[in-house]
């Protein structure tokens, strides 16, 4: 049911864990299955994503997703990692089995949550960003 890349990224999490004094953190839920996902962000002076990390509570896609989600933005500008939607983590992960879905949208809205965080602690503005729920 599940890819080979999924199966790997789920026993062997990229990122886990968390940046204390993080530019950006991003906490979602996932209203479908009660899940937490939470993006730590370390951003530096050129808005470049030198470091992420995350912590997920939730199910075996959850974690693939986030892990694939963090090595795709990892040393991205804000800018970039803005393009890393659900669909990109799914296709870099070869796809996932459809009930699995809404697993992968939690990655992209706790990146969003965290580039928001920081946008908000530094006055600026990211284009195409918006107030998380
Ligand atoms: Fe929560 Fe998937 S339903 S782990
Ligand atoms: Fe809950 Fe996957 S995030 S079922």
């Amino acid at each position: 049911m599940y890819s080979e890349k999924v199966m790997d990224h789920f026993q062997h999490p990229r990122n886990m864990g968390e940046i204390e004094g993080a530019s950006g953190v991003g906490t979602v839920g996932n209203a479908k299955c009660g899940d937490i996902m939470r993006i730590y962000l370390d951003i530096d002076e050129n808005q470049i994503i030198q470091d992420v990390k995350f912590k997920t509570f939730g199910c075996g896609a959850a974690v693939a997703t986030s892990s694939m989600a963090t090595e795709l933005v990892k040393g991205k500008h804000i800018k970039e990692a803005m393009q890393v939607t659900n669909k990109a983590v799914m296709e870099a992960l070869d796809g996932l089995p459809p009930v699995k879905v809404h697993c992968s949208l939690l990655a992209e809205e706790a990146i969003h949550a965290a580039l928001w965080d920081y946008a908000q602690k530094n006055g600026i503005e990211i284009d195409g960003l918006e107030k998380p729920k």
